[in-house]
């Protein structure tokens, strides 16, 4: 993003002292920033070149031959249902080789695109749309862009298949509910949300999400595991990861939109426009992006944004590992079973990279976060993370 910078001394009215024209320059640089943002997350800069004018151009121009895409496919398949010894089609995929899902646009207008559409508001706006049953400042769509449908950022179309699966994190067969269950308990942090709480089970957040996906895969082969699921991780460096190195790609390539701090930024009415990445605001401990692992994959490919696949696989493994470094809300299971940091370090983070139980600038990572309880927050539904700290 571009700085328009304003310089206080071209504006010669001298009825504006300096205090005046510091806030005037602050409202300003706020309203771009907001403007800014809103032009991001229109989905303007497509991640794919570098210049934002050709950028948008071909982003365009490749949206339009997705599109063609699939509706040659459906036209192919519309015959095969009619003549079955007509040509089966094969994939409906784009010219990168990856699936082209159905467009949120095209939902047909009855009971089923109404869910569908439901189910894409929750997707992207969770914040409003399942208020009840998130307790930080996330979005389903801040971890999955573009609406869940960009391949290397977890794509729903991908996941929508895959489903009942086998999960080595709690051992039983998962269901796409229950999968939806473990994002709210985690990335969403239920625990500390109005209700306490993931979404009551076989309800209507459940249902409208899974028709959204189920509509965006239409046409993926069942158990395909397709190309681009998931956040592909790049090969861990031989030198390991550098928290230090880490601090320096974070403050060249990531602070200008997630703050120094890591705090993400709200515009004037208090909606998130860039996502916290650690404290109060963003995933737990027991979410899958605290793995250095799994965030050097989501960085790789989809950070900066707009620019994905600009950093070296150190850069990204070492700026995973610094953002998840830091404070952020307590394990949900550490809760339920009653744990010390200790013996959930050593029940649930023992397998994969992580700084969960560590000691790191003198603190213990993962015994919650210090600071008060925030409005949103009421104490005795943030309880847990809350009795946490009076215990530190
Ligand atoms: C903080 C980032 C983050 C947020 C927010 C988030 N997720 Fe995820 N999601 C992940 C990560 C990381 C994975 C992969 C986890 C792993 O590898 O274990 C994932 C995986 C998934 C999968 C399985 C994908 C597959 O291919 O098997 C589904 C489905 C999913 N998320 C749905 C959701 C929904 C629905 C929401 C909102 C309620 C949500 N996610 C919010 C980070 C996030
Ligand atoms: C141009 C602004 C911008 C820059 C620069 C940027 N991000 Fe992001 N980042 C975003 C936005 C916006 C989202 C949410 C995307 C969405 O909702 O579509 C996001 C999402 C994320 C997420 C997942 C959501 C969360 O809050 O945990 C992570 C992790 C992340 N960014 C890390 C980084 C890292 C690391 C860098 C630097 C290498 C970086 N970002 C640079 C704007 C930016």
């Amino acid at each position: 993003m571009s700085h328009s910078e304003q310089d206080p001394n071209t504006n010669r009215d001298p009825g504006r002292t300096t205090p005046r024209r510091i806030l005037i320059a602050s409202v300003v640089a706020a309203v771009l920033v907001a403007v800014g943002a809103g032009i991001y997350s229109a989905g303007i800069f497509n991640p794919i070149a570098q210049s934002p004018d050709r950028e948008a151009d071909r982003g365009e121009q490749i949206a339009r031959q997705d599109a063609e895409r699939r509706q040659a496919w459906l036209a192919e398949r519309k015959e095969y249902t009619a003549d079955p010894k007509a040509t089966p089609p094969g994939l409906p995929v784009a010219e990168t080789g990856y699936f082209i899902p159905n467009d949120i646009a095209d939902a047909p207008d009855n009971q089923f695109g109404d869910s569908v559409r439901r189910g894409y508001e929750i997707f992207t706006n969770t914040q409003t749309n399942a208020s009840q049953h998130v307790g930080n400042g996330m979005n389903c769509a801040n971890c999955h862009l573009g609406a869940g449908t960009v391949p290397g950022s977890a794509p729903m179309w991908a996941a929508a298949v895959e489903y009942p699966a086998y999960r080595g994190k709690n051992k039983i067969i998962n269901t796409m509910e229950d999968r939806i269950h473990g994002c709210f308990t985690y990335s969403m942090n239920a625990q500390n949300s109005p209700s306490g709480s993931p979404p009551p089970r076989d309800g209507d957040i459940y249902k409208d999400l899974q028709s959204f996906f189920f509509y965006m895969a239409e046409g993926a082969p069942l158990e395909g595991n397709l190309p681009g699921r998931g956040y592909t991780v790049p090969p861990k460096p031989e030198d390991g990861y550098s928290i230090t190195r880490g601090e320096t790609v974070f403050e060249n390539n990531c602070a200008v939109c997630h703050g120094t701090d890591g705090e993400g930024r709200r515009d004037p009415n208090g909606r998130w426009i860039f996502p916290a990445l650690w404290g109060d605001d963003s995933y737990n401990w027991g979410a899958g992006m605290h793995r250095i692992n799994t965030a050097a994959g989501f960085i790789k490919h989809n950070m900066p944004l707009g620019q994905g696949g600009s950093l070296t696989d150190q850069q990204a493994w070492d700026v995973a590992a610094y953002i998840n470094s830091w404070e952020r809300p307590a394990d949900p299971r550490q809760i339920r079973d009653g744990l010390t940091v200790a013996e959930t370090d050593e029940r649930f983070h023992e397998h994969t990279p992580n700084f969960y139980g560590d000691e790191v600038r003198g603190d213990l990572l993962g015994d919650g976060i210090p600071g008060e309880p925030t409005a949103q927050q009421p104490p005795s539904i943030g309880a847990p993370r809350h009795s946490q700290q009076a215990s530190r």
